[in-house]
């Protein structure tokens, strides 16, 4: 007996083929197509029906475990949760009609936007919850966030805060934290902005939603990183641009091959400073053919610095911002890893032509981000607890990052000495298969992504993101440990 009707896999899709059959999966389970207790098919089973890898198929299985939509029994198989979730019971139960449509094209679901499912088939599982374990990489150093400065702020501006603050505010955000991030960027990133050109939102993913929002069409060409940053895909998914990936070689985004592919295109997104995941910094070179593309073409550039703050060679480069003379790049900011990330704050700075734009759009979402939050950043800034923080954070991710180079030294692994940032890639030796290892990681009480998640089209080299920012010198050399264990299971 088959699994599926029809093959939902199809390598045409910009969706990675686990997540295609996952979403499918899970779909299928939702609508009671496929029901509680049904044992499925072992994983190399299916993968011959389908006509994929095996990999794919383990980590379809893996996903929808976590989640609680499958169960494994031990020397029984695999199978389709009795009870789901509790807070999938309250999504509409529908009963499939015989002979009905793939899954998709079903109207017994329920009927989201074609851009919406594509999101949805892009998104990332949500995270746990759970204390990260090594080396998970979008961690910052949560041991060592000034809690006890920050809970002052917190307590001193929610007792002054101004009946007038509890009223809706004006979108761009808080004024003095406005001032206090264009000081600091004119500084360390060498922005050049006035603070009327900043808008505070909520976090790099709502101004990738916004600026998605604001500059395309559906079908319109966006460049974009490959391998990339998934937030960045799905924002653009949204809007239902058509995604270009261009290739990253030791000099960052290729521009001749994106030019190349799409002269046209309305959007280029790259993180230059520390390119996400390859960590590769764009020569200056690139920078100015890329400026110059974007001047000719009338497109603009999304230049995401996510985490830039954390330089440690010497080597300061201009933000693309900076050196932007022809108003063509929108610079994006976020507090996520120079603080913490469930903050929520981050920042876009716009050309002066864009402003006021995006600021009627804004109206319409989320309005403005919370103020008493936007307060108490603005006095850590000002009061100069986050520049103190900052330098004694690049100190505690230097020796971090020295720390995993030096007990990487004993594993199968190439890694390039990272000049920025909270994580590396490990390249695997020619041969061994990332998803295995990956697979196998808790296990090992380890937390791994492979490098092939971020691409959209094959890398020729496996690797595994390392995150060091988020773990103490002892938990890096511990992890260490155990992850040569684990490569040398594979
Ligand atoms: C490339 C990149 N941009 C931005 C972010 C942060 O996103 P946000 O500010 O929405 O938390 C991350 C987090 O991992 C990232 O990797």
């Amino acid at each position: 007996m088959t699994t599926f009707r029809d093959n939902p896999i199809s390598p045409e899709l910009d969706a990675p083929l686990y997540q295609q059959l996952y979403t499918h999966m899970r779909m299928s389970i939702l609508s009671g197509e496929l029901k509680g207790g049904r044992k499925l098919p072992s994983t190399r089973a299916l993968a011959d029906e389908l006509n994929i890898s095996r990999n794919t198929i383990l980590n379809a299985y893996r996903q929808l475990m976590a989640e609680g939509y499958l169960e494994s029994v031990e020397g029984s198989g695999t199978f389709v949760a009795h009870v789901l979730p509790d807070f999938l019971l309250t999504a509409p139960r529908h009963t499939a009609p015989k002979n009905a449509q793939p899954l998709w094209a079903e109207s017994r679901l329920p009927l989201f936007s074609e851009h919406a499912k594509s999101q949805m088939a892009a998104s990332q599982p949500p995270s746990d919850g759970k204390p990260p374990r090594p080396f998970l990489s979008e961690v910052p150093a949560l041991d060592a966030f000034p809690y006890e400065i920050w809970s002052r702020l917190v307590v001193r501006q929610a007792r002054r805060m101004p009946v007038s603050t509890f009223m809706y505010q004006d979108s761009a955000g808080y004024r003095p934290l406005r001032e206090a991030i264009a000081a600091h960027v004119a500084v360390s990133r060498q922005v050049h902005c006035k603070p009327e050109q900043i808008m505070i939102v909520p976090g790099s993913q709502g101004a990738l939603d916004l600026a998605s929002r604001m500059m395309l069409n559906a079908g319109d060409p966006v460049w974009m990183e490959d391998p990339g940053y998934p937030g960045a895909r799905g924002a653009f998914l949204g809007a239902g641009a058509d995604i270009i990936p261009v290739p990253i070689d030791d000099e960052g985004l290729v521009v001749d091959i994106g030019v190349a592919r799409a002269p046209g295109a309305r959007l280029v997104y790259l993180t230059p400073s520390h390119q996400f995941p390859l960590g590769v910094m764009m020569s200056i070179s690139r920078r100015l053919a890329l400026l110059d593309w974007a001047k000719r073409a009338n497109a603009y550039i999304l230049e995401d610095d996510y985490d830039s703050e954390f330089r440690f060679a010497e080597r300061p480069l201009a933000s693309l911002q900076g050196l932007d003379d022809a108003e063509r790049v929108i610079y994006i900011g976020t507090f996520s890893k120079v603080l913490f990330p469930s903050m929520r704050i981050g920042y876009m700075i716009l050309p002066p032509p864009l402003v006021d734009s995006f600021l009627k759009v804004r109206r319409l979402i989320d309005i403005h981000t919370p103020m008493l939050e936007q307060a108490v950043l603005a006095d850590f800034m000002i009061e100069g607890h986050f520049s103190r923080h900052l330098r004694r954070m690049r100190t505690l991710y230097a020796e971090r990052r020295n720390a995993l180079l030096e007990a990487a030294k004993e594993l199968p692994l190439e890694i390039h000495s990272p000049e920025a940032g909270i994580h590396c890639v490990g390249w695997l030796p020619n041969g061994m298969n990332d998803l295995s290892v990956v697979g196998k990681a808790a296990e090992y009480d380890l937390d791994l992504t492979p490098v092939s998640s971020f691409s959209i089209h094959p890398l020729a080299r496996k690797g595994l993101l390392l995150g060091y920012g988020g773990y103490s010198v002892k938990e890096i050399k511990d992890g260490v440990r155990r992850l040569r264990a684990l490569l040398r299971s594979v």
